[in-house]
This record gives C-alpha cells, sequence and structure tokens, in this order.
C-alpha cells in the first residue's frame, strides 16, 4: 500500500509546518486536515447554515466545493486561505469537528488524498481513525506556553492582531475540548512515537519524523 505518515498532536504544536516540511523532504502528498473542518465551517456560516444543523453540515461536507493549489486554499474557485484561519472560522471548526456525520462525510475526500508516492497526513485523528495503518505515526505536541508564543508570532507575521493571554486561553479551551469530545477525542496512541517540540526548532522536528519514516 501507499506509505502514510500520519502527524498528530494539538493545537498549535506545530504539526502543519513539520508535516509540510516532511512532504517537501519525501516528496509525497501533504493532506491538512484541519483546513477541511474550517472549510466546513466557513462555507457553512456563508450560506448562512448553523453550526449546529448536524445533517445539513454533513451534507455541506460531503460535497465541498474545494480545491487546494500550490499551498492556498480555494472554496467556490476564491481563495479563502486567510479566511479559513481567522478566530471566527476556528471556533466554527472546532464546533463542526465534534460532529460524526461531519466527520463521517470528510473520511472519503481525506483517504484520497493518499496517492503514490506516499502522504504525509497532520490532524487530530489521522493515525487513529482516517488512517490507522499507517507505517509511521507521530504525535507532535509543545507546552502550552510555547504554542501560545509560536501561535502570536504566526499572527503577527501576517499582520493580524493577537493577544498573548487570549491566545493562550484559547488553547487551553480548544485543549479541553478536543480531550473530551466523544468522537476523534485528541490522543496519543500507543503506536505512535511522542515529540516534544516545546525545546526544539522545526528542523530538528522535521529530523526526527523523517528519522521515523526511515527506520
Ligand atoms: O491547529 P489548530 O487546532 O489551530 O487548527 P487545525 O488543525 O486547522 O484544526 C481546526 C479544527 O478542526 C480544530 O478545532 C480541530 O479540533 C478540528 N480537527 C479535527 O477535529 N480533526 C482533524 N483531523 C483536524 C482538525
Amino acid at each position: 500500500p501507499v506509505p502514510v505518515v500520519a502527524i498528530d498532536g494539538p493545537s498549535a504544536s506545530g504539526k502543519g509546518t513539520v508535516a509540510a516540511r516532511v512532504a517537501e523532504a519525501l516528496g509525497y502528498h501533504y493532506l491538512d486536515s484541519g483546513s477541511l473542518y474550517r472549510l466546513v465551517a466557513l462555507a457553512a456560516m456563508r450560506a448562512g447554515i448553523a453550526l449546529d444543523d448536524e445533517r445539513a453540515l454533513a451534507t455541506l461536507a460531503a460535497a465541498l466545493p474545494a480545491h487546494f493549489e500550490a499551498e492556498r486554499v480555494f472554496l467556490e474557485g476564491e481563495d479563502v486561505s486567510d479566511a479559513i484561519r481567522t478566530e471566527e472560522a476556528s471556533v466554527g471548526a472546532s464546533k463542526v469537528a465534534v460532529m460524526p456525520a461531519v466527520r463521517a462525510a470528510l473520511l472519503d475526500r481525506q483517504r484520497d488524498y493518499r496517492r503514490a508516492p506516499g502522504l504525509v497526513a497532520e490532524g487530530r485523528d489521522m493515525g487513529s481513525v482516517v488512517f490507522p495503518d499507517a507505517g509511521t505515526k507521530v504525535f507532535l505536541t509543545a507546552g502550552v506556553e510555547a504554542r501560545a508564543r509560536r501561535r502570536y508570532k504566526q499572527l503577527m507575521e501576517k499582520g493580524m492582531a493577537a493577544n498573548m493571554e487570549s491566545l493562550l486561553k484559547d488553547l487551553q479551551d480548544r485543549d479541553a475540548r478536543d480531550a473530551a469530545r466523544a468522537v476523534a477525542p485528541l490522543q496519543k496512541l500507543p503506536d505512535a512515537a511522542l515529540l516534544d517540540t516545546t525545546e526544539l526548532g522545526v528542523e530538528q522536528a522535521v529530523g526526527f519524523v523523517l528519522g521515523r519514516v526511515r527506520s
């Protein structure tokens, strides 16, 4: 089967950056599964669908008119790469992601990314639900303060407003929701390698994951 590198981990753990670099180094395809939940939330808000209407959200998710192109995300042909990163879309994504019907509707779309020569998939449930047979599983984490600092820096670089205290609070709330939810809770799988990046740079984290792939 086509090899899969599954990288799971909490919000702002750096899994996006690391996963993209690993994919590049290996020449593999790359799946940022979180962006799919963000797209569902954004599309719903635009279509006036309530974020608690599971049936309508699942229908929307199953036929999401979205595509990825050179690191940009498009919804109905419009570049929404920045729009899906707003606080509103983040909160919306975390709401729609607790719904089993929405998750089920996105399963096939995620599995379609598994194409030769290989795939690096990043998210909360890559190793547990979407690609349980992945040959490499890594759980990437970092202390909540380090994660808040990274998110802060990221927002500043994009010229977006940011406040350390509210970022920290938001991450703590999101961690609690991710851990407590009934479907696909964030968990460290017994067969995943744990990497704490609190004190590590991107290069070191990338090196660690590549080492796991090759071992
Ligand atoms: O890293 P961060 O949580 O900020 O963003 P993300 O990875 O883009 O994920 C956005 C939302 O989708 C989060 O609230 C996750 O809980 C959810 N998600 C999920 O449930 N399952 C995934 N495989 C990926 C994201």
